[in-house]
C-alpha cells in the first residue's frame, strides 16, 4: 500500500483508520470486492480527508458539472461546499496502490481535474495527464504546494491526447475517466471528443485508447472508470461501458476486473420521483464502473505490487 507517511501511520488520513476494522480493510485499505461503496462513511471521510489536503478538483470546469455530487469538503481554511464534480481521490488510491507499482509511472489521456495526479504524487507514484482544456491545466498546476506534491510532480500536458500521448512516457499504469460521449460537453474545441456525435466519438476515442495502450509496459494493468449513460436526445442507454471494453480488447488488452462504484445518492433522492414519474419510469443513475484491464501476464504484473504481509487467521475475525 503506499507508504507516505503523512496518510499513513501518524499521518493526515492515519487517524481516519481505526485500529483494526477486520482482517481485509486493514491489509487492502477496503475489501477486494466487486463492489466498491462510495456511500460508506468509512469511504467519505477518508475522501474528505484527501480533498482537505487542499485539491480543487472542480476548479477551471464550468459550474454544475456533476459527475459527482457537490460535497463539504473540510481544508485547513475550515469547511466549504464545492458545487462542481470532482473525481473519487479515494478510487485513484486504491487503483494505483492495487494495481501499479511503486514508484511507477501513471499514464492518463483524459486528465480532467488534478485528484489523479495529486493522489499518485502524494503517494509517490509519477504522473501524465493530458488534457485539452487550457484552463483546466492552469487550474491544476495552481494547486501544487507543499501539502499536494510528493517526491514526483505531477505532469499535465495541454493538447489533444491523440497527438500527446504517442509522446507520453512508457507507463506501468493506464488510468483515466474518459468524456462519456456527450453528456458533458467540456470545451468548444473541435479535437474535444465530447463535443462529437457516438459514432465518430467511439472512433476518435478508440484511437486514443489504441495509442495509450501502445505506450504501456508489458504485464501491467490499466484502470478506467466509465459508465453507461442515457442519450440526452433519444433516452436510451449507450453501452459506453460495453463500447470501452471492446475497444480495450480491439488493441490486446484483456478484460480482468469488473467493478460497481455504487456512489452517493445526493441530489439523486431529490429527483428521483419526477425522473421515475415524468420521465415514463426512469431510474436514477446511482453507479459508475472501474474496468481493469492486463497487457500480457496478470502473475507478473502482480508479482512487483507488494501486499502487506497477511495476519494470522482468526476464526472470530471479521472482514
Ligand atoms: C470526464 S472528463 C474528466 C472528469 C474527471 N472525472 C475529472 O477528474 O475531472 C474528461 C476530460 O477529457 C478532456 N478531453 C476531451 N477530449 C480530449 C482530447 N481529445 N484530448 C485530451 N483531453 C480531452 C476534457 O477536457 C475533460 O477534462
Amino acid at each position: 500500500m503506499g507508504t507516505d507517511p503523512r496518510l499513513y501511520g501518524d499521518g493526515l488520513l492515519g487517524p481516519v483508520v481505526p485500529p483494526s476494522r477486520g482482517r481485509l480493510t486493514d491489509q487492502f485499505l477496503m475489501p477486494p470486492f466487486s463492489v466498491w461503496d462510495a456511500k460508506q462513511g468509512f469511504w467519505q471521510e477518508r475522501k474528505r480527508l484527501w480533498l482537505g489536503l487542499g485539491i480543487q478538483s472542480e476548479a477551471g470546469r464550468k459550474e454544475k458539472m456533476t459527475y459527482n455530487i457537490p460535497m463539504r469538503v473540510q481544508t485547513k481554511m475550515g469547511w466549504r461546499i464545492s458545487q462542481t464534480s470532482v473525481f473519487d481521490p479515494v478510487v485513484a488510491e486504491l487503483c494505483y496502490t492495487w494495481w501499479c507499482r511503486p514508484g511507477g509511472i501513471i499514464v492518463d489521456p483524459f486528465a480532467g481535474g488534478s485528484v489523479r495526479g495529486i493522489v499518485a504524487s502524494i503517494l509517490g507514484y509519477r504522473y501524465w495527464g493530458c488534457d485539452l482544456a487550457a484552463e483546466q491545466i492552469a487550474a491544476n498546476q495552481a494547486q501544487l504546494t507543499p501539502t499536494t506534491t510528493g517526491r514526483y510532480h505531477p505532469h499535465w500536458v495541454c493538447g489533444d491526447s491523440w497527438d500527446e500521448v504517442p509522446k507520453a512516457p512508457l507507463a506501468d499504469f493506464l488510468f483515466s475517466c474518459p468524456p462519456y460521449g456527450n453528456l458533458e460537453q467540456y470545451t468548444d474545441n473541435a479535437r474535444d471528443i465530447s463535443t462529437m456525435d457516438y459514432a465518430v466519438f467511439l472512433a476518435r476515442y478508440g484511437e486514443i485508447i489504441g495509442r495509450a495502450a501502445a505506450r504501456l509496459r508489458d504485464n501491467r494493468f490499466s484502470a478506467w472508470v466509465v459508465a453507461n449513460y442515457r442519450d440526452k436526445r433519444t433516452g436510451v442507454i449507450h453501452d459506453f461501458v460495453g463500447d470501452t471494453i471492446r475497444l480495450f480488447e480491439a488493441v490486446g488488452l484483456r478484460f480482468y476486473n469488473e467493478i460497481i462504484l455504487a456512489t452517493a445518492i445526493g441530489t439523486s433522492a431529490m429527483r428521483a420521483n419526477g425522473t421515475f414519474r415524468r420521465g415514463a419510469r426512469k431510474v436514477c443513475k446511482g453507479h459508475q464502473q472501474v474496468l481493469v484491464f492486463i497487457k500480457g501476464d496478470e502473475a507478473a504484473a502482480a508479482e512487483d505490487i507488494p501486499l502487506p504481509p497477511q495476519p494470522d487467521v482468526r476464526p472470530q475475525d471479521k472482514w
